[in-house]
């Protein structure tokens, strides 16, 4: 008889200040600090059991078994191979998992996705339906969050809720991600702008293997403190106009470096320009209080404050009737529950 199995659902996560670059990449090492909003309806679910009757991990993507050469698989598996090295835990696992998000919409699915299955997994070898009991075993959230970033850097930072930071410190053994301790219950929609849903030409691994190329790099690390701070501060204020400027200066300094790396990557499209541009006219000429942010790819999220999301939503939706929005806010972190399959999202 197999054991019982566990479901984990892990959020995505916005950042406001951007992780891009590492000091070592082999220990998972952010050349910078970063700060991330988590959000609350993009996430992954992932339920996993322990099997007994099977030599190798299964992997389901939904109820469709995923051949060992899927890229999907593949890093699944490269992280459940990096979990077992320095956990212990061998046992075989049944994993299905799906995002609920539209798959393949451009927005990147491995920060939930690293943050569920390292949750998941953890959590079928422990048979572990709670947090406490997690701690008991010794993995408390911020062993799971470590545990994540080597799956990716940004996942990390999705085993928290609200503002999140990913602290550099001094090395790669004393890095730590935690929830900031202002600004949790200080919520903010974000509005996620499907501008293309094609796969990016550079994955993000690749291109924070070539951040240092870029001479904007050196100068982007150095006053990284300084903005955080005015982050931090802007956060604790309450100061949403401050905090967008703050963010938005920050992601097209981060594309800046992109674009002048050897070789450059270009992640921005014409549409992306164009709606960048006419959000901050909006916002000069009508006074629209909404500022963006944009990850490794064209699409864009745009931030506000609740009371004026109808609004934001509103006009985008005139402007550019053919992007689709994907409807956000901050959420508070991921979750664990004891599941059988028959009774889980995969039956
Ligand atoms: C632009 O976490 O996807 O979204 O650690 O190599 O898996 P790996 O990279 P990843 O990088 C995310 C980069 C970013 C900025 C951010 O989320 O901070």
């Amino acid at each position: 008889m197999n054991s019982l199995g566990f479901e984990a659902t892990a959020p995505s996560n916005i950042a406001l200040l951007k992780y891009w670059g590492k000091a070592a990449a082999a220990d998972q090492w952010p050349a910078n600090d970063s700060l991330s909003m988590t959000l609350q309806t993009s996430r992954t679910v992932t339920w996993a059991q322990m099997q007994n009757d099977t030599r190798e991990d299964v992997l389901y993507w939904e109820r469709t078994r995923l051949p060992s050469d899927d890229p999907r698989a593949k890093k699944i598996q490269r992280h459940l191979q990096w979990l077992r090295q320095n956990t212990g835990f061998a046992k075989p696992l049944r994993i299905h998992t799906y995002n609920t998000f539209p798959t393949g919409c451009g927005i990147a699915s491995s920060a939930s996705g690293m943050a569920a299955l390292t949750v998941a997994a953890l959590a079928a070898w422990t048979q572990s339906d709670q947090w406490d009991r997690l701690k008991t075993h010794g993995f408390d959230r911020s062993t799971l969050a470590q545990f994540a970033r080597m799956g990716s850097g940004s996942a990390g930072r999705s085993l928290f809720g609200g503002y999140v930071a990913w602290n550099k410190n001094t090395s790669p053994t004393n890095q730590s991600i935690a929830p900031l301790p202002v600004g949790q219950d200080w919520s903010l929609v974000d509005l996620i702008v499907v501008i293309s849903h094609e796969a990016k030409a550079i994955s993000s691994s690749a291109g924070h293997e070539l951040a240092a190329t870029s001479p904007l790099f050196a100068p982007r690390v150095a006053g990284i403190a300084e903005r955080r701070q005015q982050m931090e501060g802007a956060i604790r204020e309450r100061d949403f106009a401050a905090l967008g400027l703050l963010m938005e200066i920050d992601a097209l300094e981060m594309h800046s470096v992109m674009m002048t790396m050897t070789p450059p990557a270009n992640y921005l499209l014409p549409a992306t320009v164009e709606f960048i541009s006419w959000l901050r006219e909006k916002r000069h000429q009508q006074g629209l209080r909404a500022y963006f942010t944009i990850d490794a790819g064209p699409n864009v999220h745009v931030l506000c404050e609740p009371s004026q999301a109808a609004l934001v939503r509103y006009a985008i939706q005139q402007q550019f009737p053919q992007f689709s929005l994907i409807d956000d806010a901050m959420g508070h972190g991921p979750t664990l529950t004891a599941k059988n399959l028959q009774e889980s999202h995969f039956a």
